[in-house]
């Protein structure tokens, strides 16, 4: 490509608000790609139709996953970044790829086992309430990644499976028709963060113990105040590898300051309040601006329109390019 750079490409779906864990761990190393990697992002809007069904709320969570990427310091001049729906190639490819695609693949993936297990469990049918959209979830995520001829697709360790199939499937593809797609790797960082959310479970939509990226600060103070600790007193010693509420505050501190706590913590002398304040606090300097730039994009949805309809512009040079050598490869196009 034009520097040479590989590609590196990534989807999000539109699903819910994104929270600070979603910064840490998916967001902010996906942001830092853009330095090394000729980068893609995507909303992966049509993936979210296997669990949405609410027309408004699907196009405004649309919205807001690309105002916070927007907002975080997404470049969209240095990175193509575009909505799925806006490139149709990716449907085409996606049709070609389930020809070579055995179903047999497609039953090991864990979404799926995961919901034949539980309807069996049940007692229920085992396809029960599995649609097509859903079985072939990964036929359309391969399709996404190969169409732009992707080599790394960063991702969570939950998504691995998921990039390993599109690699399989375009193995399966090149051995029927040839070297013509380019094989994807998944990049999972072992480094990337997870926190614990305010109960000190795992921060996790399905558990409601989030912290928003853009709370309002009386809303954040509120959840950060919410932080589950143990009941040590501030002149008490306390352990800061099992503090949930100080990983937290570690990811967001100046490492000098996050030393400096570690040591107040393991001595005693520190309150659990006092670094709930500090936390408040560098979380409303961390994402102050950010929440500005973000208002500001969710006030004026068709700035947000012309920078995902120039990025598809952008992506279909691209895609349009893998599609024709597809389709010429398997036929359908002389
Ligand atoms: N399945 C991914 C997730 O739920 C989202 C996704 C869709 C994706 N298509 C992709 C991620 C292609 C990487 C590449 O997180």
């Amino acid at each position: 490509m034009a520097e040479g750079k590989k590609v590196a490409l990534t989807g999000i779906q539109p699903s819910g608000t994104p929270h600070i864990g979603n910064y840490l761990g998916m967001i902010r190393p996906a942001l830092d790609l853009a330095r090394d990697y000729e980068a893609y992002y995507f909303l992966a809007d049509e993936h979210a139709l296997t669990t949405v069904r609410d027309p408004k709320l699907l196009r405004e969570q649309t919205y807001e996953i690309a105002a916070v990427l927007l907002a975080l310091g997404l470049d969209p001049e240095r990175v193509v970044f575009y909505r799925q729906s806006d490139v149709p190639e990716t449907f085409e490819l996606t049709f070609i790829l389930s020809c070579v695609t055995p179903k047999g693949l497609l039953n090991r993936a864990h979404a799926y086992k995961d919901m034949v297990a539980e309807n069996e469990a049940a007692g229920r049918p085992p396809d029960d309430g599995v649609s097509m959209g859903l079985y072939s979830y990964p036929v359309l995520m391969a399709a996404d990644i190969l169409i732009v001829d992707a080599h790394v697709v960063p991702v969570g360790s939950d998504q691995r499976q998921h990039v390993e199939m599109a690699r399989d499937i375009a193995e399966a593809f090149n051995r029927t028709y040839g070297d013509v797609l380019t094989l994807p790797e998944p990049l999972i960082d072992p480094a990337v963060a997870t926190i614990t959310g305010v109960d000190g479970r795992k921060m996790s939509k399905s558990y409601g113990n989030v912290v928003p990226i853009f709370a309002a600060d009386d809303e954040l103070r509120k959840l950060v105040m919410r932080i589950v600790t143990d009941s040590r007193r501030p002149e008490e010693p306390k352990d800061p590898a099992t503090d949930s509420l100080f990983g937290i505050y570690a990811h967001f501190a100046p490492p000098d300051r996050v030393d400096a706590m570690r040591q107040r913590y393991v001595q005693g002398g520190v309150g659990y309040a006092e670094v709930k304040t500090e936390l408040a606090e560098l979380l409303q300097e961390r994402f102050a601006e950010p929440r500005a730039r973000y208002e500001a994009l969710m006030a004026d949805r068709a700035q947000i329109d012309a920078v995902l309809a120039e990025g598809a512009r952008r992506a279909r040079l691209v895609t349009a390019a893998v599609l024709t050598r597809v389709r010429r490869a398997v036929g359908i196009e002389a």
